[in-house]
């Protein structure tokens, strides 16, 4: 399926009311919900593990697609499955054995996703693209929501989805993300478009509704 999925991202929104977030974003339109779970050593920023993913899994109908910035990630796969993640995704720069981590979710019952950081080149998945079920290019260096979006993942997206060919591995775009930079990924192939700030904080687009509209119009 390679409509464009729109995966609003918790991050930005109000801690205190997951549930509620969650709940009205997918009332809203949103396809996907992306969780951000960072550990405060993979990345400079912590934000919250399993057990918040288990407490708000039951707000959300839909799929829960989990980001996980944290290393190392092996010995926490099986807790973010359990907590009810459809998609696992990991970075490939998170330790030496990506392509371990990537069956250990599979082999775990959920999605795997492969996380791309900006510095690291779309080869650097072609050994992986069987074994995968998303690729995540990173548009921002990960830790943060509400940074400028980096131009130069358009040109990865686009050389993945040549190297993916008709595999079926979706590209998801994560950091920047705006009305502005949506149709371009989208053009480059990109199907999932992860936005924290546009969604949850943006003035003409502070609902997915809104969003949502302006890059279906692609
Ligand atoms: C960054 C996170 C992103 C972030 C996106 O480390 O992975 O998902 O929340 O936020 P915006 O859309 O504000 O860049
Ligand atoms: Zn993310």
């Amino acid at each position: 399926d390679r409509s464009i999925k729109i995966a609003p991202s918790i991050l930005a929104s109000d801690f205190a009311n997951f549930g509620a977030e969650c709940e009205a974003i997918e009332a809203q339109g949103a396809d996907w919900v992306h969780v951000d779970v960072m550990d405060g050593h993979f990345v400079p920023n912590i934000s919250f593990g399993p057990t918040t993913c288990a407490a708000i899994r039951p707000h959300i109908k839909g799929v829960m697609d989990v980001h996980l910035m944290i290393a190392p990630v092996d010995p926490y796969i099986v807790a973010f499955a359990q907590a009810g993640a459809d998609i696992i995704t990991a970075h490939l720069e998170a330790g030496p054995h990506i392509h371990r981590t990537l069956q250990a979710i599979r082999a775990a019952g959920a999605k795997a996703g492969l996380a791309l950081n900006p510095g690291t080149p779309a080869e650097a998945a072609a050994g992986l693209l069987d074994d995968i079920d998303l690729v995540c290019v990173m548009s921002v260096n990960p830790g943060f929501g509400g940074q400028k979006f980096i131009e130069s993942a358009v040109a990865k997206v686009a050389r993945l989805r040549e190297m993916i060919g008709d595999r079926p591995v979706h590209i998801e775009v994560d950091g920047g993300v705006d009305p502005v930079t949506a149709p371009l990924v989208a053009a480059a192939g990109a199907d999932a478009l992860v936005a924290g700030s546009a969604v949850f904080k943006g003035g003409s687009v502070a609902r997915p509704e809104a969003y949502g509209r302006n890059i279906r119009t692609i």
